[in-house]
């Protein structure tokens, strides 16, 4: 996969119609989807539950792109190689989740994988200073990770920023998740963020028998990200 840094939305299936996974992936994709974003919740390290190895190996057939798995879970190195068996293509494990986060990378990496290392709101950019050159990817949460339709948290707009300058030319996606719009959209892009998650406001007001509505969320996202 060669590095660009052009503007990419990955909607959350957690907003899609929890019945209907594989028609929910194929219309986001269809509708213009760059990846798809699966949140993966443990009830421990955030308080909700959702994705288990086998749900992701059963979304596997239908993603046609880039399944980008962010594992919201506490302890996470137990479990990078099931979700890797299962398909992931890139596998996202949160710094806050053990202390040995650089050892979590290598064995994200060493299953063949795309790393990526998230951050959640209260921890500082520094925390992924010495993990960068292990990194595909850094996901700065912009909201408290466990449920969408969750209101940006504007503080993290300098975090973006100076994640930025710490990234340089570096090929690393800068990627934000939790409350991302048309209106927060061009916020980060300008901070420097260029994989934008979005979950409600890619599947509100549309359903898999109304799958350009969800095309109109995509693009009114990403124009607003791309005006800055
Ligand atoms: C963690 C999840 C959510 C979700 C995005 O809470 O990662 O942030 O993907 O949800 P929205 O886009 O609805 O805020
Ligand atoms: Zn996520």
């Amino acid at each position: 996969m060669n590095f660009d840094r052009r503007i990419k939305i990955a909607p959350s299936i957690l907003s899609a119609d929890f019945a209907d996974f594989g028609r929910e992936i194929r219309a986001i994709e269809a509708e213009g989807a760059d990846w798809v974003h699966v949140d993966v919740m443990d009830g421990h390290f955030v308080p909700n539950l959702t994705f288990g190895p086998p749900a992701v190996k059963a979304f596997r057939p239908h993603v046609r792109g880039f399944m980008d798995v962010h594992l919201m879970i506490a302890p996470v190195d137990a479990y990078i190689d099931a979700y890797a068996e299962a398909g992931a293509d890139m596998i996202t494990a949160h710094v806050e989740a053990g202390p040995h986060p650089h050892r979590t990378l290598q064995a994200i990496r060493g299953a063949g994988k795309k790393a990526g290392i998230a951050l959640n709101p209260g921890t500082p950019v520094e925390a992924v200073e010495y993990l960068l050159d292990l990194c595909d990817t850094v996901l700065v949460m912009t909201v408290n990770p466990g449920f969408g339709g969750q209101k940006f948290i504007h503080s993290q707009i300098d975090k973006i920023a100076r994640l930025r300058g710490m990234i340089g030319d570096r090929p690393i996606h800068i990627q934000v998740d939790g409350g991302i719009d048309a209106k927060t959209a061009p916020l980060v892009a300008k901070a420097g963020a260029d994989v934008l998650v979005a979950g409600s406001a890619v599947f509100k007001g549309g359903s898999v028998d109304q799958p350009a509505i969800y095309g109109g969320n995509i693009r009114a996202i990403r124009e607003a990200a791309q005006a800055v």
